[in-house]
């Protein structure tokens, strides 16, 4: 509601009463009409969509936290494509939100849209994924995980537990969206950590999409392209339990045969970690929601946010997960 203000006082127009944002009473707004302003911050959110067992608990979040915090929310799922998600943000401008948030499916080509709401007066968060734009004025805050840290979880956990042998180790990867900042980041990461040591190669790398399907899939041709495998890394738990069906169905056993590293810790991947078929994970917290709003909030009334603000967050070994396992939100 502050932008709309800002919006006609820029234009000359006469406002009556406004005490701020999401103040009582009725306020003209800069196509000349009546909006009925009950009090509320109304956001507009487009999700990446409903790729994995992470998203599903990260829009769970995104909605409760808003009814709790009294956010009217338009949320919009793009179904992985970049293209729903401008077309998204676009009518969000249109419809005169008081903020937008939006996790990016991919890290590039936003600066276009980003002006648009930039122009517009209406403030961006970024959440859960970055984008790469060199103008970091087009957003006003980025939450979210650092996904090189949990990358470099992944590697350490490998180095430690290869640390007495000699023999090289296969790794087979498991990425992520093609062009996501999760994908680019754990891939760099896990990179960085694994390169100090030769003995481990990376004997295939490919896209599995963050899904269950698509991570079978990938890890049945693996499974015939690449003898030997010892380790799969895959970017999210979903894509690893799509794996392990491969391995299962080629008459291996995950967890022995083949070692398994995730990232996200939701109660699927926790319950294959605790029944030992996955040897690691790496936490990703989607219970992004209350921080969100709560910044929401804050950028809204014009208030002064971090710039970046980093998700806390732990990784867990087999043990670990069974003691886990009974409190997991997600
Ligand atoms: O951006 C977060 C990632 O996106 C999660 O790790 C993955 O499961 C999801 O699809």
């Amino acid at each position: 509601m502050l932008q709309r203000v800002s919006a006609l006082i820029a234009v000359g127009a006469v406002v009556l009463t406004m005490a701020g944002c999401g103040s009582g009473g009725t306020s003209a707004t800069t196509d000349g009409g009546k909006a009925a302003d009950d009090g509320k911050i109304t956001m507009g959110f487009s999700q990446v969509g409903a790729e994995s067992g992470w998203r599903t608990a990260n829009t769970k979040s995104v909605q409760e936290s808003a009814k709790t915090a009294g956010v009217e929310l338009k949320f919009s799922d793009a179904q992985q494509k970049q293209e729903n998600q401008i077309k998204a943000i676009r009518s969000f401008v249109q419809q005169k939100v008081d903020v937008i948030a939006f996790s990016p499916v991919v890290e590039s080509g936003w600066d276009t849209v980003l002006k648009e709401a930039q122009s517009a007066k209406i403030p961006v968060i970024l959440t859960d994924r970055a984008v790469d734009s060199a103008d970091t004025t087009l957003y006003k805050t980025f939450l979210g995980s650092d996904f090189v840290e949990e990358g470099k979880k992944a590697g350490q956990w490998l180095v430690e537990e290869y640390k007495d042998s000699k023999d090289p180790v296969n790794i087979v990867e498991l990425q992520g969206t093609t062009g996501s900042a999760p994908a680019n980041d754990r891939k760099a990461g896990f990179a960085e950590v694994i390169a100090a040591d030769p003995k481990f190669k990376i004997a295939a790398s490919q896209t599995g999409d963050f899904t269950r399907a698509k991570g079978k899939e990938v890890m049945d041709a693996f499974l015939k392209s690449t003898p030997d495998i010892d380790v799969l890394f895959a970017h999210n738990d979903d894509m690893g339990l799509g794996a392990i069906e491969a391995i299962e169905g080629a008459g291996k056993v995950p967890g022995k045969d083949i070692k398994i590293i995730t990232i996200d810790a939701v109660k699927d991947g926790m319950q294959a970690l605790a029944d030992g078929k996955i040897s690691y994970i790496v936490e990703c917290s989607p219970l992004l929601g209350p921080q969100l709003m709560d910044l929401a909030k804050k950028v809204v009334a014009g208030e002064q946010v971090p710039a970046r603000v980093v998700t806390e967050e732990t990784a867990f070994t087999q043990e670990q997960a069974k003691a886990a396992l009974p409190t997991r939100q997600y």
